[in-house]
This record gives structure tokens, C-alpha cells and sequence, in this order.
């Protein structure tokens, strides 16, 4: 069955993409990273990998998508029937799935911590300590992630337009807005001159094979591809919209926030005399302990939580509707109770995440805890495969006259454009990929 939903229009489409790629990647691990494997230098690999391997694969995704009109798995039986080829739509909802049952945990403890700061029961306190609490109190962590998970099963079952787009059309430009304030407090502090040298100084003895391996299989989590989820996505885009300009800022908007997230977060650390760490002990311990000691941190603390909790929830939606419109096909009375389903059933398959950092820390599966188990097949293995997938499928399945239709490659420009998207596409992605495959299998180390 076609798609019957729709974006109200391109910007409902863009936001809610970039909705998606903007997630935890890209505010929590990211920064860290560029700054302690080479800064500005590592930025710039990072550009490089996320315009030559991110942008042609999140427009190969738009090209299933929107030329079908359809959701993922029927996306690719439409173009490929009779083949297995629909097993890359299957693997993507599957890797959702389990994406999203890790990616609530986190969510879970944003809320808690959000609700905390609400109510002040958090600056001031031991951080480590009330961190420590959080995420080992087994029905707390249980309970937010349920929490997080019903807040996103609540707006896809609303629709793509009434759900998804609304959301995203509030949470998006709230994200950017409290973004802009943080970095404006965080760069007016003395010292954070430091923060900002920390961060963008370019050191190109720094940048190892291994960061250079980071930083490509990054430039495809960050914008969400491999998963198919971006062939859901703009199914629901109108036929007239521009792929290609659509994508450009999609990728421009993500590059942005990836951007501002370090500006705002390491002159502060620095300012304030703290060592920088990644991840949870960031965000969660260090950022507390800066805002205690800033004017009004309390309140700019509370905006950091807002903004991740945004950027959590967004990136969630996406990975459920996936799954949502596999099952509903564009019945509107299924896709209500499957969001409700599919939202606990990823819960149910979750818990065991949630409880692994208390109740079941010492469950090990290949020597990590099961989030990180959960992590990495997810990151290293799913999302990497589903791209090379899709960076065989596409110029292998789909006629010419399609890939230049909906790319617009008639024009002069356009024309060579197009070569070198495909040039991207058939070669550099597919070997850039199977290079970080070897990479995770410690084939080079
Ligand atoms: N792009 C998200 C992030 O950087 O946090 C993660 C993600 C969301 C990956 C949705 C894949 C996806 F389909």
C-alpha cells in the first residue's frame, strides 16, 4: 500500500531528519573525541567522511525512499522484487529495535536527572554520587526509560504529521535556540579561551588510524544511514522536493550542532578548571559540577538537560517509525496500537540495558556489560553492514533514469555532481566501510 501521510512541507521533512541524526552521537561523544584526537585537524577528517561517505549513503536512503513512497522493508521489495534485497529493510528495523532499547536507558536518565534539577535536587549535591544512584537504582533507571519510550510511542501514534513533524517543528529550533544561549554563556566566561583551543586546534600528529576509523564510521551514525530509517522518512517527502538540497542541510545542520555542542561545552569545563571526559561522566557528573559554580547555573543546567532530552526524544522517534510503519503499512487505526506495542516491546527488551549498570552489571556477553554489547553490535556491526547494503543496492538495483530523476541531474552541474555522487557511492563508501568492519573485528590491531 502507498504511503497515505505526508510532510506538510520540506522543512517539516528537514527538521525532523535532522532531528534524527542529532542525537547523542553527535552532542555527547563527539566533541570529546575531536578533542583529544587532534581537534581542528580531526574536524576536518570528519568533514571530509561525513561529505564523501554520510551524504552520498543519506541520499541513496532518499532515493529507496521517496521514489517508492514507501516504508522500509516494502521500500526495497518494490524495487527489487522477488529478491532478498528486503532482508536491508528487515535488518534495518531490527537494528532500530535494538538501537532504540539502549538509546531509552539514556533517555531514562536524562529525564530522571531533568526532573531532579527541576525540582534542585541536583546542583549542590555529590555528583558521582547522585550519578551513581541514577543509573544503578533499578526501578528508577526501569521506570524512566519506560517513561521515555511511552513520550515516543505517544507521538508517533499521533501520526507523521500530527506526531512526528509537530514534535519536531517545537523541539528542533528550542534545541538550536538553547544552544546558541550555552555557548554564549559558556564563551563569556574567563578562561574559556582554553576550552575553545581544546576543542578546534589542529594537531595532525594526533590523528591516528584509529581516530580516522572513529571518525568514518561516525560520519554515518551521525546522520543516521545504514538503517534505513532516512528510506521511511522521505517516503512520506513530496515528489517535487529537492533530495539534494534537502539533504545538504540535513548534514549542514548536523555539522552545526556538533559544532556548537563542543563550543559550549568545553570553555566551560575548562573555565572552571575540570577535566574533560566523554559520555555519561560529562554530561552527567562534570556539567553539574561546572554550573554550580557559574551565575545562574542552575537554570543554564536545567536548558543543557532540555536540549539533550530533545535531541534524545527526536533521534527516538525516528528509530521507532520505523518499525511502526513496517508493521502498520499506512493503516492510521494500526499504526496507533503498534506504536503502543512496539514501544513496550522495545521496554521489555530493553530492561536487562537498563538494569546493567546495577541489578545485572556483572552479566557479561564478550567481555561488556549488555548495553555495551547492545552498543556495539549495534554501531559496529548493524549500522555499518546496512550501509554497505544499501551502498551496493543502489546504483546495482535502480535504473539510471530513476537515480537522475529524483536527484535532479540534468543540468550541467547536476551531470557531474551526479558522477561523483555515484563514483562516491559504488567505491569510496563500500571500501570506507569495510575498513571499519576490519577495524571493529581488531583486524588492525
Ligand atoms: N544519529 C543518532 C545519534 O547520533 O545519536 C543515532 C541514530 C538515530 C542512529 C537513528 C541511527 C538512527 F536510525
Amino acid at each position: 500500500m502507498k504511503q497515505t501521510e505526508q510532510w506538510t512541507n520540506r522543512l517539516g521533512f528537514i527538521l525532523a531528519a535532522a532531528g534524527s541524526a542529532i542525537g547523542l552521537g553527535a552532542i555527547w561523544k563527539f566533541p570529546y573525541i575531536v578533542g583529544t584526537s587532534g581537534g581542528g585537524a580531526f574536524f576536518l577528517v570528519f568533514l571530509l567522511f561525513t561529505l564523501g561517505v554520510g551524504l552520498p549513503l543519506l541520499l541513496a536512503e532518499f532515493v529507496i525512499g521517496r521514489s517508492t513512497q514507501q516504508e522500509a522493508i516494502s521500500a526495497y521489495k518494490t524495487i527489487a522484487p522477488g529478491t532478498r534485497w528486503h532482508w536491508v529493510g528487515r535488518l534495518g528495523v531490527v537494528c532500530s529495535f535494538i538501537l532504540l532499547s539502549f538509546y531509552s536507558v539514556v533517555g531514562g536518565w536524562i529525564l530522571i536527572y531533568f526532573i531532579r534539577a527541576l525540582t534542585g535536587q541536583i546542583i549542590g549535591m555529590q555528583y558521582e554520587h547522585v550519578f551513581e544512584q541514577v543509573i544503578s537504582d533499578p526501578l528508577g533507571a526501569v521506570g524512566a526509560q519506560l517513561a521515555f519510550l511511552l513520550i515516543a510511542a505517544w507521538v508517533v501514534a499521533r501520526g507523521v504529521e500530527k506526531g512526528i513533524e509537530a514534535a519536531n517543528k517545537y523541539m528542533m529550533p528550542a534545541l538550536f535556540l538553547l544552544f546558541i544561549a550555552m555557548v554564549i554563556r559558556s564563551l563569556t566566561l574567563d578562561g574559556a579561551m582554553e576550552g575553545v583551543l581544546f576543542f578546534l586546534t589542529p594537531d595532525f600528529s594526533e590523528i591516528t588510524s584509529e581516530s580516522i576509523l572513529y571518525a568514518m564510521g561516525q560520519s554515518f551514525f551521525a546522520l543516521s544511514v545504514g538503517n534505513s530509517v532516512m528510506v521511511t522518512y522521505s517516503s512520506y517527502l513530496n515528489r517535487n522536493e529537492n533530495l539534494v538540497r534537502s539533504a545538504g542541510s540535513i548534514v549542514g545542520l548536523s555539522l552545526l550542532v556538533a559544532l556548537l555542542a563542543g563550543l559550549a561545552i568545553f570553555p566551560a569545563v575548562f573555565a572552571l578548571g575540570m577535566e574533560p571526559t566523554q559520555g555519561p561522566g560529562l554530561l552527567f557528573v562534570v556539567l553539574p559540577s561546572v554550573f554550580a559554580q557559574i551565575p545562574l547555573g542552575g537554570l543554564f543546567f536545567l536548558m543543557f538537560l532540555a536540549l539533550f532530552l530533545f535531541a534524545t526524544l527526536t533521534s527516538a522517534f525516528s528509530l521507532l517509525e520505523i518499525i511502526v510503519a513496517s508493521l502498520a503499512k499506512g493503516n492510521e487505526q494500526k499504526r496507533k496500537r503498534m506504536a503502543w506495542i512496539v514501544g513496550l516491546a522495545i521496554f521489555v527488551c530493553g530492561v536487562p540495558s537498563a538494569l546493567s549498570f546495577g541489578l545485572l552489571d556483572d552479566v557479561r556477553l564478550f567481555d561488556k556489560s549488555i548495553f555495551d554489547a547492545a552498543d556495539f553490535l549495534v554501531s559496529n556491526i548493524m549500522l555499518p553492514l546496512g550501509a554497505l547494503l544499501i551502498a551496493v543496492f543502489v546504483p546495482l538495483k535502480i535504473k539510471r533514469e530513476t537515480l537522475v530523476r529524483e536527484l535532479r541531474a540534468t543540468t550541467s552541474l547536476g551531470r557531474r555532481l551526479f558522477a561523483v555522487w555515484l563514483l562516491l557511492i559504488k567505491y569510496v563508501s563500500p571500501i570506507a566501510i569495510i575498513f571499519v568492519f576490519l577495524h571493529s573485528f581488531g583486524v588492525f590491531d
